[in-house]
């Protein structure tokens, strides 16, 4: 098998594509041949040893990725050779091959591409859970999504218009403005050419957002949360700009606000049943048509540096997705 090996965490220009030789599952594990894996932000984190994860090395990375079950290890009995699987196991994913914990492989069912499931579970389960436990976000509510052109914003987009929302999307280019008009968006506001506040108020009447989704921090997130509803309600997804803002609480006070954090990782391993429930209703939704993954572009595993630099520039809409 082929693998992108990180051999010294100090950034994608040291990661190396090696032959090495093909494991085989153990106990409770499987062997996926790998067609098709997303980056996520993480990806780009680990490889540079600024992810709170530090795989021993050397490591694969690539998060996330969609394939066949190519072997099974002893005791796994839900998966069988030759079944499509989505996995997202924080490694192993930009390569040929890798081994997963079979708990963690989601079975696919037939019509489910492999491009798709490689870019779906990081994103709509997040989204899903931000909007719909953390948000308690209801029909003719409307939701404000920040960085609504990338990975988890697409992915929010499309469960808010799924639950009845009203969605206003800001981004930072008129052409990802337009496609979070494509995907549902009902507004958008485009947050380099636009006063945050000033656009808010003109698309809710000067109501505010009853939900604020932010997934990129920084300089946005204050006058965000001075607009938003009276008992809104403002999500902390995280900090793709960089800085994290400080807020003063007397807001919160003045709108009787809540701002409420977000860590889906944390919840799928604290509540697995209530994980498991949402990615059953998320799956339904993918077959009944009401969401689908944004793919920017699709790229072969060997370009990998490429597709790194390319979700640096800023410039990826939706997902980037690396195929064998
Ligand atoms: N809390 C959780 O459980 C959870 C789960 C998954 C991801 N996350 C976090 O959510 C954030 C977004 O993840 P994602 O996968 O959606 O990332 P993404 O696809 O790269 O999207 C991030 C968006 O942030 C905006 N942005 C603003 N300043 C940026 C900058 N300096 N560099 C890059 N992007 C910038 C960009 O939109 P504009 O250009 O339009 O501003 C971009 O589309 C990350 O911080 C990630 O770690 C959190």
């Amino acid at each position: 098998m082929h693998a992108w090996l990180c051999e010294n965490p100090v950034g994608v220009d040291a990661l190396q594509w090696k032959e090495i030789p093909t494991p085989q599952p153990k106990a409770s594990e499987v062997l996926i041949e790998i067609k098709a894996a997303s980056l996520n932000f993480p990806d780009l984190l680990i490889v540079q040893n600024k992810y709170q994860m530090k795989p021993a090395l050397p490591f694969v990375p690539g998060s996330e990725y969609a394939g066949v079950v190519a072997a099974v290890g002893e005791g796994v009995t839900h998966l069988k050779v030759g079944q499509s699987v989505a996995c997202l196991s924080g490694t192993g994913g930009f390569g040929t091959h890798t081994i997963a914990p079979a708990a963690l492989c989601m079975p696919l069912p037939p019509g489910f591409p492999h491009v798709d499931a490689a870019a779906f579970i990081m994103i709509y389960a997040t989204s899903h859970h931000a909007l719909v436990d953390r948000g308690q976000l209801k029909a003719g509510e409307t939701v404000l999504v920040l960085g609504a052109a990338g990975g988890v914003g697409t992915a929010a987009i499309q469960i808010a218009k799924t639950l009845g929302a009203r969605v206003i999307a800001a981004a930072s280019t008129d052409e990802k403005c337009e496609l979070c008009k494509s995907i549902g968006a009902d507004a958008t506001i485009n947050y380099t050419k636009e006063s945050l506040r000033d656009a808010i108020k003109a698309a809710t009447d000067g109501k505010g957002p009853d939900v604020i989704y932010d997934s990129v921090g920084g300089d946005f997130a204050e006058p965000a949360f001075r607009s938003i509803a009276w008992r809104g309600r403002y999500l902390v997804v995280g900090f793709a700009s960089g800085p994290i803002p400080s807020l003063p609480l007397n807001l919160t006070l003045l709108k009787g606000a809540s701002l409420v954090g977000v860590f889906w990782g944390d919840f799928a391993r604290r509540e697995p049943k209530a994980n498991a429930a949402m990615m059953a209703e998320l799956a339904g939704w993918y077959a009944q048509g009401k969401i689908k993954p944004v793919i920017d572009s699709t790229m072969p595993m060997s370009e990998l540096k490429a597709a790194y630099a390319h979700m640096g520039s800023r410039g990826v809409k939706g997902k980037l997705v690396m195929v064998n």
